[in-house]
């Protein structure tokens, strides 16, 4: 049976963890679809034209360490305003999305325009400085050297990018419940999200 979990927000909101936690927890599939556009940025950094890399992407350049980086994350947000790129990669979302089992999906637009049909829609938020430390202290614990400013400034150029692009806007949809992280325990963020998909699952 298929049953869609979206969950959008913005960079380093917790919405990644929640999701893959989710997703254990029901025994739901999980994609990432930040990692989708991140492909893409990177295959972009190498020489490539966006729509090309698009629509040429394979399952395995999902697999890469690298596309963790700030580099390629600042690239995929800006492959992320293209139409084209957005709609070549619209069709394996959705089929991800109703594959049977269960899925959860994580992005910008999951709830708004991959799935406005799923079950559970969340939007996870948290204040750009709690974010900020966040991705800081997680890429300085992969040795990857930086400073808080620089990944501050980071954040709040994609938050502007990510919410400001014409196409398929960084924005909760109207039925969505909101989950703000700022001061909040991860397990209490996973709380919030398991009661919400429980009442959905009683309620079908
Ligand atoms: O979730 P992330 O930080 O890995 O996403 C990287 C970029 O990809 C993000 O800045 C915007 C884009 N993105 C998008 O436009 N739509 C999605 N569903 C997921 C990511």
């Amino acid at each position: 049976m298929a049953f869609t979990i979206a969950v959008d927000g913005p960079a380093a909101s917790g919405k990644g963890t929640i999701s893959k936690r989710l997703a254990q927890e029901l025994g739901f599939a999980h994609l990432d679809t930040g990692l989708i556009y991140r492909a893409v940025g990177k295959r972009v950094l190498t020489g490539q034209e966006p729509l090309a890399a698009a629509q040429t992407l394979q399952a395995e350049h999902l697999e890469d360490d690298s596309l963790r980086t700030p580099e390629v994350a600042l690239a995929a947000s800006k492959v992320a305003v293209l139409s084209e790129v957005r709609a070549a990669l619209t069709d394996f979302q959705r089929a991800f999305s109703r594959r049977d089992g269960g899925a959860v999906l994580d992005g910008r637009d999951i709830g708004t325009v991959i799935c406005p049909e799923a079950e559970v829609k969340l939007f996870v938020t948290a204040s750009a400085e709690a974010r900020a430390e966040r991705r800081f202290k997680e890429l300085a614990g992969k040795g990857i050297e930086t400073t808080f400013e620089e990944v501050f400034a980071d954040i709040r150029a994609r938050d502007e990018r990510d919410m400001g692009r014409a196409e398929a806007p960084l924005k909760p949809a109207p039925d969505a419940v909101h989950i703000d992280t700022t001061d909040m325990s991860i397990e209490d963020a996973f709380a919030a999200a398991m009661a919400r998909v429980r009442a959905r699952q009683e309620s079908a």
